[in-house]
């Protein structure tokens, strides 16, 4: 079987100040000190903060993440940032497609897919969001969505591009409501996503990291992440406290 890096990915939304970033920072670079977990730990800072934190962080083994991009490289769109000023500063991987994207704003499958596109133009590894929400799974239409949500970046860019791309699966019912998917319900749809994948290339597919988010917390990452299809976490309120941060950034490990 392939063996896929975990990955956990601190999504800190539009939270924070420098100083309260910094204090943050500074507990999980303590509490990394002895880092024996072989998994990826990725944070998500607002924007403004990633050029000051990725310098600050050159040469630790934390990465920085940005939580959008815009889908175009220049040109006159107002308050956007391109993923190449992204990769500039120092950015590795950038979340796109989450749902707080997709429902606060607005954000199509098909501009999520040209944001794909542009964040791995730039170098930069996407992390590609996708999820039902509460009605739609009511609906008994999960892996419709789903699959929606994944076909359309395929159709822009081709399979290969998954070698460079991580998924999350959130489902929008879970995200900061205190109200996670069982780890087989999320399982299932893990191993739906894979199985969609396979059908383009059962190699690339068996390789691509497919992370979990929805209230993600200390007491219960280790149950989720002990799934065969999970990989790892997208994680957003558990991520602002340096010591749960940790404990669920070690359950993957
Ligand atoms: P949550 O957010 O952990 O607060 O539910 C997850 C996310 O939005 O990525």
């Amino acid at each position: 079987m392939t063996k896929r890096i975990p990955l956990v990915a601190g999504n800190w939304k539009l939270n924070g100040s420098r100083a309260s970033i910094q204090a943050l920072l500074a507990g999980i670079k303590t509490g990394l000190q002895n880092n024996a977990a072989a998994g990826e730990l990725v944070v998500c800072p607002p924007f403004v903060y990633l050029n000051e934190i990725a310098q600050q962080l050159q040469g630790s083994n934390i990465i920085v993440g940005a939580q959008d991009v815009s889908e175009q490289a220049e040109g006159a769109f107002t308050g956007e940032v391109a993923a190449a000023m992204l990769a500039e500063v120092g950015c590795r991987y950038v979340i796109i497609g989450h749902s707080e994207r997709r429902h606060v704003y607005g954000e199509s499958d098909q501009l999520t897919a040209q944001k794909f596109v542009a964040t791995q133009h730039a170098k930069l590894i996407p992390i590609l969001c996708v999820g039902e929400t509460l009605a739609e799974r009511e609906q008994g239409i999960t892996e419709k969505v789903i699959a929606q949500q994944l076909d359309a970046a395929l159709q822009v860019s081709t399979i290969k591009a998954f070698v460079n791309a991580v998924i999350a699966y959130e489902p929008v019912w879970a995200i900061g409501t205190g109200k996670t998917a069982s780890p087989e319900q999320a399982q299932a749809v893990h191993a739906f996503i894979r199985q969609r994948l396979t059908q383009h290339d059962a190699v690339i597919a068996a390789a691509v990291r497919i992370i979990y988010g929805g209230s993600v917390k200390a007491n219960n990452a280790k149950e989720i992440f002990s799934q065969p299809d999970i990989d790892g976490g997208l994680i957003g309120g558990a991520s602002l406290q340096a010591k749960d941060f940790l404990d669920i950034y070690y359950a993957a490990g």
